[in-house]
């Protein structure tokens, strides 16, 4: 073979990759081929638009105002907590949004775990919720809630995290602990996490490529357990996963895992109690039967920062705050310090 051919080979191969791992562009919201703009929306500081959904009694008489944090492949549209009668009971207002790159909110591609709690506190004073609000985030949601309890602090009433995804890279994790709850995933997950943390920029090209599996979870096979199909069976519907994704996967889902699995400017179990009165507190649930969040990492999360309280619910899945009696308790013990 002539060196032309294979320069003009090497080329070819070589656009070939470069376009095989740049993701597309976003499909903006309210953009020509994007999709149309429905939600209410905030301008934020650097002109980005952030889409939320109210829930529960009018913020105007509400007694408690929880700003909600939905998980992976979710949406505004996540609101499973709003309905428990203890909303009307105690006057609670709720308001989810979109997260950046997800359903109508533009995406952020320098998003940060502090960009994020910057939102959080900007949407609250635009909606003019007051100088301290409640935070309350599900899965990969109650993970940004460590962004606030380290960022904001200084804002929040009080702070639940429900089944927050860990990352087996904070520091403070003995190696062995996180190494076998890390094996214990399935191998493609395994892989799939590797990439988003040692190469986030082949995570797009990992994520849809057919040679090799890649993470259960943003493909929509979450290792949930008996308990979680349970609650499955019992929800109509869980919130749409086409609307979450409906600008892209890139600025959502691989922003999502590129974040939560990469390198960490801080480790939660270092954060101080950010209440030093008797004013607020912080609580975190998990399931022992969690198939996606190791319940092992959690409890070790836990016992190191004795300033939370530690809900673990028995037979108990990723899922279990969608359950009626799990809700009540989880915003009982929240808002009025009891179950
Ligand atoms: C990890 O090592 C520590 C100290 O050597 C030990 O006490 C602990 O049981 C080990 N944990 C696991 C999960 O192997
Ligand atoms: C699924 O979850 C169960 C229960 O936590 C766990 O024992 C198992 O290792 C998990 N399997 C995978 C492939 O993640």
């Amino acid at each position: 073979m002539s060196w032309k051919i294979l320069v003009v080979l090497f080329i070819g191969l070589l656009a070939w990759s470069y376009k095989a791992l740049c993701p597309p562009p976003a499909l903006i919201c309210g953009s020509l081929r994007g999709p149309p703009i429905t939600a209410p929306r905030i301008k934020l500081r650097d002109g980005r638009h952030l889409a939320y959904k109210e829930h529960g009694v009018s913020k105007d008489i509400a007694k408690y105002k929880i700003i909600l944090v939905h998980g992976f492949l979710s949406s505004r549209h996540e609101g499973s907590l709003t309905k428990s009668e203890l909303v009307e009971k105690l006057g609670i207002y709720f308001v989810s949004f979109d997260r950046p790159g997800y359903g109508q909110s533009d995406p952020d591609p320098k998003r940060t775990m502090k960009s994020t709690a910057l939102d959080i506190e900007e949407l609250a004073d635009q909606l003019g919720l007051g100088p301290k609000f409640f935070v309350v985030g599900f899965s990969m949601g109650g993970q940004l809630i460590w962004g606030c309890l380290k960022y904001i602090p200084h804002r929040l009433a009080g702070a639940t995290l429900i089944a927050p995804v860990v990352n087996y890279w904070w520091s403070s994790f003995p190696a062995n602990l996180s190494k076998e709850a890390y094996y214990q995933q399935s191998l493609r997950d395994q892989w799939a996490l590797r990439v988003a943390h040692y190469a986030p920029w082949l995570l797009y090209w990992w994520d849809t490529q057919q040679w090799f599996p890649s993470s259960s979870v943003a493909n929509g096979m979450p290792n949930f357990t008996a308990p979680d199909l349970k609650v499955l069976r019992e929800l109509r519907s869980i919130a749409e996963p086409g609307y979450a994704t409906q600008q892209g996967k890139y600025e959502s889902l691989h922003r999502d895992m590129m974040i939560g699995f990469g390198k960490w400017d801080f480790d939660p179990m270092e954060l101080e109690n950010p209440f030093t009165d008797t004013e607020g507190s912080v609580h975190l649930w998990h399931g022992d039967e969690d198939g996606i969040v190791p319940v092992t990492l959690q409890r070790f999360v836990a016992q190191k920062l004795q300033w939370i309280q530690y809900h673990e619910v028995p037979n108990a899945g990723h899922l279990f705050a969608h359950a009626d009696h799990a809700k009540d308790a989880i915003l009982n013990t929240l808002l009025v310090g009891k179950e």
